[in-house]
């Protein structure tokens, strides 16, 4: 099952697709932990990567199409996984298209979770993050058990840098022109399905279990 996580920025795409990628036994491909595994790691990638995401900006395609089909194409992917952040453009979307379309294959589901901008925000400055493992929390909706500290690894939570408001409403902005038209694209080929990501996270996945069977 090859499954795309859409929405904007904070939407809780990461949170879905961890929990996706848990029940139904598929990797999370997350572009955004790519290059922030890059980043903690020095890679000269990770340096480029940067300099857009500290703006609110996407990483320009040609950086972010190849480490993404060169992770789609390991040996765990083979049998399907959870794209989270990636497409976040047409072109993104089309080259991934023809790829699975040379070897027979195509995108089983597009999951729009949908959230206003008025809640991202909030979201956003309540979120922290592991550097380490990349697990995800929120001070108030989702805390972990001991302030500051992952629950999975005990490393340190931070607060994004890409998560100061001003940088928030960028991201959003980039989101509304360049990764909104993907709704309209997945409808296109029947494969989009809707979920309201204002309910609490255990219900937002059931919506999504419901989809997914
Ligand atoms: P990326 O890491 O992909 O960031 P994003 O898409 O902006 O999404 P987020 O990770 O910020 O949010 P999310 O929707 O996963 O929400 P989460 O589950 O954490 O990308 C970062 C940057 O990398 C981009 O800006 C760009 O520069 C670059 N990049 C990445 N991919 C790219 C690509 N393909 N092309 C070009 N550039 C690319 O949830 C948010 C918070 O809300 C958490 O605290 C969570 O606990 C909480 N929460 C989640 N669900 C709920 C709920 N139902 N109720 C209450 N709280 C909730």
């Amino acid at each position: 099952m090859k499954i795309i996580m859409l929405g904007a920025p904070g939407a809780g795409k990461g949170t879905q697709a961890k929990m996706i990628a848990e029940k139904y036994g598929l990797p999370h491909v997350s572009t955004g932990d790519i290059f922030r595994a890059n980043l903690k790691n020095g890679t000269e990638l990770g340096k480029q990567a940067k300099v857009y995401m500290d703006q609110g900006q996407l990483v320009p395609d040609e950086l972010t199409v190849k480490i993404l089909l060169d992770r789609v194409a390991q040996e765990d992917c083979k049998n399907g996984y959870v794209l989270d952040g990636f497409p976040r453009t047409i072109p993104q979307a089309e080259v991934l298209d023809s790829e699975l379309t040379k070897l027979g294959e195509k995108i089983d589901w597009a999951i729009d979770v949908e959230v206003p901008d008025e809640n991202i925000i909030d979201r956003m400055g309540g979120r922290r993050a592991c550097v380490k493992c990349g697990a995800t929390y929120h001070v108030k909706y989702n805390p972990p058990k001991t302030e500051g500290v992952c629950d999975a690894c005990g490393d340190k939570l931070i607060l994004r840098d890409d998560d100061a408001p001003e940088t928030v409403k960028k991201r959003l902005a980039v989101y509304h022109e360049q990764t909104q038209p993907l709704i309209e694209y997945y409808e296109k080929k029947g494969a989009l399905k809707e979920v309201d990501g204002t309910l609490p996270m255990n219900e937002v996945f059931d919506a999504i279990c419901a989809i997914l069977g």
